[in-house]
């Protein structure tokens, strides 16, 4: 059986793009796949490292996973610091990753700029605690939306640098993996970027978001003039609507909406409009959910202790047979 794998960082509510990037996936190939589904506490550390509240943040996450509809009876469910396994395998793929990769990285480059104080190795090497995240369960399928692309060629490169290194074909190569085939970039509302904890609170729908909330968000979404000519491409802006439509919206609405901006009739304000509903009526659903798991802190520690108890026993078996090859002793 394939083994499919993913992540998220704990330093916020889950958005639609994590949803539609991620998590979606895995709700659908779970039953499947052998699944192993994260929650990447010491990578938020490159970006948070005194976080205020991370065993909350953890919880709530690991709600939300299970509110979209993870099941941990079929899926392992685990928090990345319950299983230093991955920490030992960053270690042996850092002495074979070079700096000069690591700096070309887009996010590195990106990461510097938003934060030119706190420029750390964690965020330097984020790429290679990622791939031992992958490589710890040898996974062959990484849901993950656009913006990981190439953290995970990246994965490839480190395994396949580690099989030539020690002369064997331990490491197999993960693919990234979307059900529509293009691995996806929710937009944020803002008209430029992705959706995403950094873009800010107004330009991002969070699972947990009230309707009144997503409202005032999609109201204040950026549009342009509108359009002049019949069948005019769309501006950035514009088409990310669009873009957010084709995923919580039905096909006859989009249809609707894209004919009526073809023949320069449409009014942006009947888009949000509507745009805001079929958003609402995805996420609310989601939040009752969401509210409910929270509340149940018995059942939440008790799927904690079987992911950790399910990620080590996969992840231990690799990491000796890892120090084996390389020529330590095992455990
Ligand atoms: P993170 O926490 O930034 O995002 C989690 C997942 O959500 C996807 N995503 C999006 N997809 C489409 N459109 C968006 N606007 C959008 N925003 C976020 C991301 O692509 C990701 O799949 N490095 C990872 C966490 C991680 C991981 C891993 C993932 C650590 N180790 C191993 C896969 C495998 C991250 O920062 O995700």
């Amino acid at each position: 059986m394939k083994t499919v794998l993913s992540g998220i960082r704990p330093t916020g509510n889950l958005h639609l793009g994590n949803y539609f990037g991620a998590l979606r996936n895995f709700v659908e190939m779970q039953h499947e796949y052998n699944c192993y589904f994260f929650i990447a506490d010491l990578h938020s550390l490159t970006t948070h490292p005194t976080p205020e509240n991370i065993q909350g943040n953890v919880k709530s996450v690991l709600a939300q996973y299970l509110a979209a509809g993870l099941d941990p009876e079929k899926a392992t469910i685990y928090i990345q610091s319950d299983v230093p396994e991955v920490i030992e395998l960053y270690l042996y793929l850092n002495m074979n990753a070079y700096i000069g990769e690591l700096e070309r990285c887009a996010s590195f480059k990106d990461k510097i700029r938003l934060q030119p104080q706190n420029v750390n190795a964690g965020l330097l090497t984020y790429p290679t605690l990622m791939a031992a995240d992958i490589l710890i369960h040898k996974a062959d399928f990484v849901p993950v939306g656009k913006d990981q692309e190439q953290h995970l060629e990246m994965a490839r490169t480190f395994g396949n640098r580690f099989n030539r290194m020690y002369n064997n074909e331990y490491f197999t190569e993960p693919q990234a993996f979307n059900f529509g085939k293009e691995l996806i970039k929710i937009p944020a509302l803002n008209g430029a970027g992705k959706m995403g904890k950094s873009e800010g609170d107004d330009s991002t729908i969070f699972l947990t978001d009230k309707p009144e909330v997503i409202l005032k968000k999609v109201k204040r979404a950026v549009t342009d003039s509108g359009p002049t000519v019949p069948n005019q491409p769309m501006t950035e802006p514009i088409a990310n609507l669009f873009q957010l439509m084709s995923v919580v919206s039905k096909p006859e609405t989009i249809e609707f909406f894209r004919n009526s901006y073809n023949d320069c009739s449409i009014r942006y304000g009947d888009l949000k409009k509507q745009l805001a509903e079929d958003m609402i009526q995805f996420v609310n659903p989601l939040r009752e959910k969401i509210e409910e798991v929270m509340s149940n802190e018995k059942y939440l520690s008790q799927v904690t202790e079987m992911g950790k108890e399910k990620a080590k026993a996969s992840a231990s078996k690799t990491i000796n047979e890892v120090r084996e090859i390389i020529g330590f002793r095992k455990y």
